[in-house]
């Protein structure tokens, strides 16, 4: 990780140098528009709208440049024209951001208190091939689904030794208890995995990034057994980090132009209560003395570090629940090796 994050700083010098010019005057925010424009293939109906959005841009990259300038080390996250700088805050919260319905009442729902001796420093279940390419969710608000297919992507890697990506859509279309595009939370998407009988491949049941209507002969190709919960504590959810990828959520308002570094919480919400997005702890690290999780999103590779983000770990009690309540409520599939589907074999 520490080398992957150096080869970084050359790119960050020369956007260091992009937005610095692009101070200077309006006609300069034009051509950045137009360079932004070309390399996100983004088009505009109309002279109006082009003209409305290149305003929402200027804001957006003057409120990025400030943002930029504040920062205190390489190590620290950076804000950039990624794809969505033509979106107002409000207009990104409105299609990425809904409050999730977390479950008042977690008395059905097993606890783990995970207890590990001699971690290693840092795992990555990027490297053991225990995670699948990054997904772009589109104007779905279905992160959860992805953080849930893809926590199951990594035991089922684990267990079996096959890394096979899995339907999103099929938890969009099918679990009741899940909003499909209008957002939902992994325990009950879990629970319908678990009570389904197991889940369908992305091959055989693509992701179309809409409500859809529930294939009921999808094929049923990977099972889990159960879902744990972590208890809460950062001990804990590191253990199981070094075990397996586990789902999360976080409150990511502070995350529109996200697109590089160790994220500290900047804008977002301290309370455990409180979250707008589920994603996937798939490792952790430490650079420079900074402590980070890895974390998979579904918003694309055009987003974050390659449609990653790291955020700090191991902070002060300022976070009681972590940096942006991270730890609030980590959950995990269970599955066991008997329990491996033997049509498995067959892929
Ligand atoms: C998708 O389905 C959910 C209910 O499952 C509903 O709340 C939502 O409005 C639907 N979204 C669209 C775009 O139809
Ligand atoms: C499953 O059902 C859908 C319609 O819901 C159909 O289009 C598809 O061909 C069926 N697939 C199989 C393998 O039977
Ligand atoms: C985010 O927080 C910083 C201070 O930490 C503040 O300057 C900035 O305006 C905030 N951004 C938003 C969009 O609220
Ligand atoms: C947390 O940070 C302290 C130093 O502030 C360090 O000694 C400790 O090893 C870190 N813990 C983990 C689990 O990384």
């Amino acid at each position: 990780m520490m080398t992957k994050l150096f080869l970084l700083f050359p790119v960050l010098v020369v956007s260091f140098a992009c937005f610095v010019l692009s101070d200077f005057s309006i006609s300069s925010e034009e051509e950045v528009f137009q360079v932004w424009q070309k390399e996100q293939g983004r088009e505009y109906g109309n002279p109006e709208e082009k003209a409305k959005r290149f305003q929402i841009f200027q804001r957006n990259l003057r409120y990025i440049n400030e943002m930029n300038a504040k920062r205190k080390s390489p190590m620290q996250y950076r804000l950039g024209l990624n794809k969505f700088a033509d979106m107002t805050p409000e207009e990104f919260q409105k299609t990425h951001l809904k409050e999730l319905e977390i479950p008042s009442n977690l008395d059905h729902v097993k606890v783990q208190d995970d207890e590990c001796e001699n971690l290693p420093d840092s795992v990555d279940w990027r490297e053991k091939g225990a995670v699948t390419e990054v997904r772009d969710q589109g104007e779905c608000q279905s992160h959860w689904a992805f953080a849930v297919t893809g926590a199951i992507e990594g035991i089922n890697k684990i267990v079996t030794g096959n890394l096979v990506i899995l339907s999103a859509q099929e938890l969009v279309d099918c679990d009741p208890a899940s909003n499909g595009c209008a957002g939902g939370y992994y325990f009950n998407a879990f629970g319908w995995v678990i009570d389904n009988g197991g889940i369908d491949t992305e091959a055989n049941y693509p992701y179309i990034a809409q409500n859809g209507t529930c294939k009921k002969n999808a094929s049923k190709v990977v099972s889990i057994d159960n879902l744990l919960v972590v208890d809460g504590s950062e001990e804990a959810l590191l253990c199981r980090v070094s075990k397996q990828p586990v789902s999360v959520s976080i409150d990511a308002t502070g995350l529109q132009f996200y697109t590089g570094g160790i994220y500290g919480g900047e804008n977002c919400s301290k309370n455990s209560r409180y979250a707008t997005l589920v994603c996937l702890i798939v490792g952790y690290g430490s650079v420079g003395g900074e402590d980070y999780w890895i974390v998979k999103n579904s918003w694309g590779k055009k987003w974050g570090e390659n449609g990653y983000l790291l955020i700090k770990r191991n902070v002060s009690d300022e976070w009681p629940y972590g940096v942006c309540a991270i730890n609030a409520l980590p959950g995990y599939p269970i599955k066991e090796v008997s329990s491996s589907s033997p049509q498995l074999s067959s892929i």
